[in-house]
């Protein structure tokens, strides 16, 4: 089977994506050494797992990491608009900086879940970072502190975004043509 879908294009190559990277990771450097605190970066499976491998090697500075597991999208392609916590954290999040570390925000619904719940379990601070912001698609007052770029309202696939659970796997992100 080919690795990537027929009716997809490329929206940002690996290399672009690394550049995006690069900038949001150099943000989060001057912000975190400001605060002076040891951060830590919770990342949101199963679609952050490249952006946070890739992001915490580029930010310079002591850091801890975590995941959570959140459902809310089905095997489709429209967001339920329900969000449940299926695990984690696993370390304790009391007093400390919390950097959520999403692929993209979509409806918003995810992460503001997610700040509500950190910050009930005692969090000092609770920052939101997405590689990539779909602004339109918003339907909760939320907006990340750290983004990527914004995109238009399309499907994307690749660097850890699915359809219907495969193509995570993909280098570069694509936009699926329908
Ligand atoms: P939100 O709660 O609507 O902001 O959705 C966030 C989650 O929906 C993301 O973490 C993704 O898992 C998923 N999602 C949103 N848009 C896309 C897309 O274009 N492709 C794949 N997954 C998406
Ligand atoms: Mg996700």
């Amino acid at each position: 089977m080919e690795k990537a879908p027929a009716n997809s294009e490329i929206l940002f190559s690996s290399r672009e994506i690394d550049n995006l990277v690069s900038k949001i990771a150099a943000e989060i450097s001057t912000h975190v050494k400001a605060a002076k605190t040891e951060p830590l970066f919770v990342g949101v499976l199963n679609g952050a797992f490249m952006l946070l491998a890739d992001l915490i090697r580029k930010v310079d500075y002591k850091t801890q990491i975590d995941f959570v597991k959140v459902s809310s999208y089905g095997s489709g392609t429209q967001s339920s608009g329900e969000v449940k916590l299926e695990f984690g954290p696993k370390n304790s999040v009391q007093g400390k900086d919390v950097y959520i570390v999403d692929e993209i925000i979509d409806t918003g619904r995810t992460l503001l879940f997610l700040k509500n719940h950190f910050m009930k379990l005692g969090a000092r601070n609770v920052y939101l970072i997405a590689l990539l912001d779909k602004k339109v698609r918003r339907e909760v007052a939320i907006d990340p502190d750290f983004v990527g770029i914004e995109i238009p309202d399309e499907f994307v696939i690749g660097y850890g975004l699915d359809w219907a659970e495969s193509y995570r796997d993909l280098s570069d992100v694509r936009v699926v043509k329908t």
